[in-house]
């Protein structure tokens, strides 16, 4: 298969800060060459100050429709003409369309978070307790996800406290029944909530490139062998912070199967085709050689 680019092909991209390791356009192009499609995805590195400009372009450039990622996911909600509700609702965004101009923001990390969960077969959240690392757009999404499952109570840790407490703030109306709890990173509770829970995600950028010996929770003594512990982060396949976790016994995941569940759901927005989320996944882990679980 050859890929053509012509007059007609429509452009797709993801804009972000630091992007040089993203595998989104690596897997999006090899979507779009499996089912001949004439589209084109574009990794666009965008500085917060040209972020504003960044936006209009989409329109001007007539591109089809971006993946936003770290650390746009909230600040680029104001750029927008629409939002659609539940991403209204968490306060986030992952994916841009751009109809005729009008630009609707969507967060299709929701149903990846969710859907790589079921990857592993056997978590369930509803009635379970789970502790969060970090507050920022990534987090939002991943509490609106176990809310929306009925998990019985979320902690959440972050440096600063004031954003876990606008998580909250925004989120705990939707699901009454469910707890939400926030405390700072270096919190003495952490140890106790973190005994309590089956579930533990790091949601923070720590562990991500310059910095890959960097890990939220320092101390390896905090695991336990009936935690399934995620990472958002992808790359590196195994963070320091999942090495801590496989060493002390506990069922690690890494974010991968996330990326690709919510960018195949970013693409049948963009193209109103989806693709077989695991098919995907094999074709990155053959391609990349990434090994986790
Ligand atoms: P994303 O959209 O990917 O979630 P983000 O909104 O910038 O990105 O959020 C990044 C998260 O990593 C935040 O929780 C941030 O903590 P703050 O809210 O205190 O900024 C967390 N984070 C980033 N660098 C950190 C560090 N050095 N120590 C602790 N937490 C950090």
């Amino acid at each position: 298969m050859k890929k053509e680019i012509n007059g007609k092909t429509k452009i797709i991209g993801v804009i972000g800060k630091n992007i040089e390791n993203s595998l989104s356009p690596l897997f999006h192009n090899q979507i779009i060459l499996k089912h001949s499609l004439n589209f084109c995805y574009l990794p666009f590195k965008v500085t917060e100050t040209d972020l504003s400009e960044a936006i209009q372009g989409i329109r001007a450039l007539n591109i089809r429709g971006v993946n936003i990622t770290f650390p746009y996911k909230e600040k680029v909600i104001k750029f927008l003409d629409k939002v659609e509700e539940s991403a209204r609702r968490i306060g986030a965004i992952n994916t841009i369309v751009n109809n005729k101009g009008i630009l609707t923001g969507y967060n299709t990390d929701v149903i990846g978070f969710k859907k790589s969960l079921q990857e592993d077969g056997k978590f369930t959240i509803k009635g379970e307790k789970a502790v969060i690392l970090g507050a920022g757009g990534a987090a939002r999404a991943v509490v609106y996800a176990l809310l929306e499952e009925g998990i019985e109570e979320i902690s959440i840790f972050n440096r600063t406290l004031e954003k876990a407490e606008k998580i909250k703030l925004a989120l705990s109306p939707f699901s009454p029944k469910s707890r939400i709890n926030i405390f700072p990173l270096e919190e003495r509770r952490l140890k106790g909530k973190i005994e309590e829970s089956h579930l533990l995600v790091n949601t923070t950028s720590l562990g991500m490139p310059p910095r890959v010996d960097n890990t939220p929770l320092p101390d390896e003594k905090l695991f336990h062998p009936d935690l399934l512990v995620y990472d958002l982060i992808y790359h590196p396949a195994r963070t320091l912070f999942l090495r801590q976790a496989e060493r002390a016994g506990a069922k690690i995941i890494n974010g991968l199967p996330m990326l690709v569940y919510q960018g195949i759901e970013s693409f049948y927005l963009w193209t109103g085709l989806k693709p077989e989320g695991k098919e995907v996944l094999e074709m990155i882990k053959k391609r990349e050689g990434i090994r986790i679980k």
